[in-house]
């Protein structure tokens, strides 16, 4: 189970997260709530931070804001000056409107609309990356009509894939993002770049999956990216950043190796040894270094409480413990057959005695937060935790059977606050109307 440095059960039996009972938040929230440990994510980040400025030296974390979007979380990237990656002209408003420094913010996506690059232009975002044929040529034109130089990296396709445990190595060129470097599309989209008075070339973006836990997926991408770096030197091209996108795994269930925030040091460190190692190896300029991770900085911050509702026992075949939530709030089950670990939050310390599937409320079969996971005996009226439910699922949350999207609160130091308010049954219908078709 996921009882990390600040989950723990307490002397009522609670579940308890960031100093914070569940029990009680769920009486003051209610539920389903998302429940996000703050510290937890300002630990990861300062640990993501200090590992490059301490063995590497310059260089930066941009937290995926993909990941979990929202005032509160920018805020949180502000205070601990990390960077950020933007997709969308929603996430760049929902950032600059605390203030956060948009000159930090690397606004990625394979199809960036007009109204978000002049949006991207009047925030001031820093970095613009390059990731289709024709984004040179727009965010050219863009640049200057806003009468500056805009700094961009180009998406490169290395052929490196990871998965959870393990890797190819590929020279596939069927993906929406990025520049193949094998193809040679990757120099020619570099050289469009370069021909343009407005852009200012910075350097090259790669991103090789999600939820990786094989190092030797990332050193690999690391030797691939620094020999294109050097043969760009041969061409004469000078590349200052190197940013080598998100990806760090993070704990689910026992098939998942479970990271302290030491661990993730070491696993940063080892990137940023085998980038020095290459560079001194290759000769090339050191570049300045950019990691992207979204999910290993809220994936475990986050747990999502949920009231236990019917219990349907089919006798010889499987019982079913519905819960107020589901694929509204966590699509990841349904969507890619995650996987997901729980207890009952206010009989924490009880031995499970029975294997259970959690069905969530929404009229679809396929609606299953967990299948088989054993439980003490629930009833109506017990909470359930689900673990690690910070990443992709708030930000993946929909309006589905016209159900609300919960509430997000932040725990820190046994306080708690709103992050995200409680959508009603007005707000979903706010923006509803009878059309005038006649
Ligand atoms: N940078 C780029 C360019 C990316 O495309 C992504 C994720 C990240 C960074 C952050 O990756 P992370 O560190 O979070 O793994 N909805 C899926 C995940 C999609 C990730 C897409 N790109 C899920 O729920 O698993």
């Amino acid at each position: 189970m996921n009882y990390r440095d600040t989950m723990n059960i307490n002397a009522a039996g609670h579940l308890q997260i960031g100093g914070a009972d569940c029990v009680e938040l769920a009486e003051k929230y209610g539920t389903p709530l998302y429940v996000m440990d703050e510290e937890y994510i300002r630990s990861v980040c300062r640990a993501f931070k200090s590992t490059i400025e301490e063995t590497y030296g310059s260089g930066n974390m941009a937290y995926a804001s993909k990941a979990f979007s929202c005032k509160a979380i920018y805020n949180v990237m502000k205070e601990e000056g990390a960077c950020i990656d933007v997709v969308s002209g929603g996430e760049i408003f929902t950032a600059a409107s605390v203030g956060f420094d948009m000159g930090k913010a690397f606004f990625h996506g394979n199809n960036k609309t007009d109204g978000e690059l002049e949006l991207a232009m009047r925030a001031g975002v820093g970095t613009i990356v390059v990731d289709a044929s024709d984004d040179a040529e727009r965010i050219d034109a863009f640049a200057r009509r806003f009468g500056k130089v805009q700094d961009v990296l180009v998406r490169v396709n290395p052929g490196v894939e990871a998965h959870t445990h393990s890797y190819i190595q590929t020279a596939k060129v069927d993906s929406k993002f990025g520049f193949s470097v094998k193809s040679g599309a990757a120099t020619e989209a570099i050289k469009d770049v370069l021909s343009r008075k407005n852009l200012r070339f910075t350097g090259l973006h790669c991103h090789i999956g999600s939820q990786i836990f094989d190092r030797s997926a990332f050193a690999l991408a690391v030797d691939v990216m620094t020999d294109y770096i050097a043969q760009l030197g041969a061409l004469g091209i000078s590349v200052d950043t190197l940013d080598l996108g998100g990806g760090f795994g993070v704990h689910y269930t026992e098939e998942d190796p479970k990271y302290n925030v030491k661990e993730y040091c070491e696993y940063v460190s080892l990137l940023t040894r085998t980038l020095c190692d290459c560079v001194e190896r290759k000769g090339i300029k050191k570049p300045y270094f950019v990691i992207e991770p979204g999910r290993a900085v809220v994936g475990e911050a986050g747990i999502t409480l949920y009231t236990v509702g019917a219990v349907k026992d089919i006798p010889g075949v499987r019982k079913y413990v519905a819960i107020d939530g589901g694929m509204t709030d966590n699509i990841r089950p349904a969507l890619y057959e995650a996987k997901y670990e729980a207890v009952l939050a206010n009989r924490a310390a009880e031995e499970a005695q029975e294997v259970v599937t959690i069905a969530g409320k929404c009229c679809e079969s396929g609606d299953i937060i967990i299948k088989d996971i054993a439980l003490p005996r629930a009833k109506r009226g017990d909470l359930l935790a689900v673990f690690t439910t910070g990443a992709y699922c708030y930000s993946m949350a929909s309006n589905y059977n016209r159900n609300a999207v919960p509430p997000v609160v932040f725990v820190r130091g046994g306080k708690s606050g709103y992050a995200i308010r409680p959508q009603t049954y007005e707000d979903i219908a706010r923006l509803d109307e009878i059309p005038q078709t006649e």
